[in-house]
């Protein structure tokens, strides 16, 4: 298994560029179940999530092309005939975002096989509110040997509340609701970024939605979508761990070709530590103030402080004079990052879901494990800043979500190198 060798202490300086969004690829790859017609897809990241999801979608017979050399960021995907639509256990096991297919494959074809997810690093993460929302449209879903069954004449409208703020809950029901019969209205959405680019692409399929992006969303269905072309957004988590990046490191890095519109929460959290931050259009200058001052985070859904900048921000806060505490309120065990700090130098406690950080203390070098995509940038974050060579160990879970994590980083000064088998690009 491939890991990283990363050399502390060198500030971070130049430009760093942003690539498209991995949690608006997978629901906007998903989507090209509605339509026989093909999907293009610009701004598509190369990591290895998007590579499970051109297998789970050419498992269904799908026509996948992950556009390579000049194409690399453009794919193209046609449904035209779907012979087997499951959604195998052998590749959901390895991505929960997997059950995006189901709302998709019930809608098109009427029926759905899908494993179910098992359990995840972070927390429980049932997708429940996804089949009681699709019952609620009128699917009979069962469940036989860890797969759900799903079946259907035709989905109909349905208003739906949602009892809690889920993303790829809202993404599912959405593209459901597409070809359903009649009009639904979904209450207590998702308002993430991804919902609305999902949804944009959706529009540009034919669908009828209105609200995306707020918390009540109207969708009148159609009997049919098409073909089309959609540029992803920007990745908002990628970009937010490079401006922690340059931050911890004392560094004066452009980070390039980002959305600052979805990234409120983290950089007012960033100014109130004294992060210097120059926001542009598509790029965010940022320069650490010399000593920060602490501030303590909570996550909450968008827009909010996202749970997925949790980590890196507890990274940071090693670094900052005095205690901050750190709330994670979306996921039951997102502090796996914790004990690995710690074992860097790190001084931070965890009682339930809040870590005390008691800041500041200089890190060192170990040899320290990767357990999930954003703990794992958080511990790259830490090892730049680390006196010595830290290892770290299972970075295969950094290469789900991160595009060439390690060159763009090593681009910008960042003394760091993979050992074991490249990456097998194809
Ligand atoms: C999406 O996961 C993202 N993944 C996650 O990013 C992100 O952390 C999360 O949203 C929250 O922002 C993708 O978009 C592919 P949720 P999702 O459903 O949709 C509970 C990353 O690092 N819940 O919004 O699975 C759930 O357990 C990943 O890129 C139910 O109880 O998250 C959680 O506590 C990690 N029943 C809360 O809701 C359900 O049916 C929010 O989860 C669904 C969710």
């Amino acid at each position: 298994m491939d890991k990283f060798v990363v050399r502390g202490g060198n500030p971070l300086l130049g430009t760093i560029k942003v690539s498209g969004a991995k949690n608006s690829a997978l629901p906007c790859m998903a989507a090209a179940i509605l339509t026989g017609d093909e999907l293009i897809l610009e701004n598509i990241p190369q990591v290895r999530d998007i590579e499970t999801e051109r297998r789970l979608l050419a498992a269904m017979g799908a026509e996948v092309d992950l556009g390579y050399g000049r194409a690399q960021h453009r794919t193209s995907i046609r449904c035209a005939v779907l012979s087997d639509p499951v959604a195998k256990y052998e590749i959901v096991k390895t991505m929960r975002a997997s059950s995006l297919v189901l709302g998709p494959l019930i809608a098109r074809t009427g029926i759905a096989r899908v494993a179910m997810p098992g359990g995840c690093a972070i927390g429980g993460r049932p997708i429940d509110l996804h089949i009681k929302g699709l019952e609620a449209m009128g699917a009979t879903i069962t469940q036989d040997h860890g797969y759900l069954e799903a079946r259907t004449n035709r989905l109909h409208g349905a208003h739906i509340v949602f009892d809690k703020i889920t993303v790829t809950g809202t993404e599912d029901l959405l593209m459901a609701a597409t070809l359903a019969d009649g009009d639904s209205l979904f209450e207590n959405c998702a308002r993430e970024p991804e919902v609305s680019d999902l949804a944009a692409l959706l529009n540009a399929m034919g669908a009828k939605i209105k609200g995306a992006g707020t918390s009540t969303i109207n969708v009148h269905g159609v009997a049919k979508l098409h073909g089309a072309r959609h540029r992803i957004n920007p990745d908002r988590i990628e970009a937010g761990t490079f401006l922690i990046a340059g931050a911890i490191t004392g560094g004066d890095l452009n980070v390039d070709c980002c959305n600052p519109a979805h990234l409120g929460a983290l950089i007012a959290k960033l100014e109130a530590c004294g992060v210097r931050l120059n926001v542009g259009n598509d790029h965010i200058r940022v320069r650490s103030g010399g000593s920060l001052k602490s501030t303590s985070i909570s996550t909450e859904e968008f827009p909010g402080f996202p749970t997925d900048m949790q980590a890196q921000f507890t990274a940071l806060a090693t670094q900052i004079e005095g205690t901050t505490t750190v709330t994670e309120n979306i996921f039951e065990n997102r502090f796996m990052h914790v004990q690995e700090l710690n074992r860097m130098g790190a001084n931070i406690t965890v009682e339930g879901r809040t870590a005390t950080v008691r800041g500041r203390t200089p890190l060192e070098s170990a040899a320290v494990m990767c357990s999930d995509l954003r703990a794992s940038a958080s511990l790259v974050l830490a090892a730049l800043v680390a006196d010595g060579e830290t290892i770290l160990d299972r970075v295969y879970h950094l290469d789900r979500g991160y595009e060439h994590f390690e060159e763009k980083l090593r681009n910008v000064g960042a003394q760091i190198r993979r050992m074991g088998d490249v990456f097998s690009k194809k």
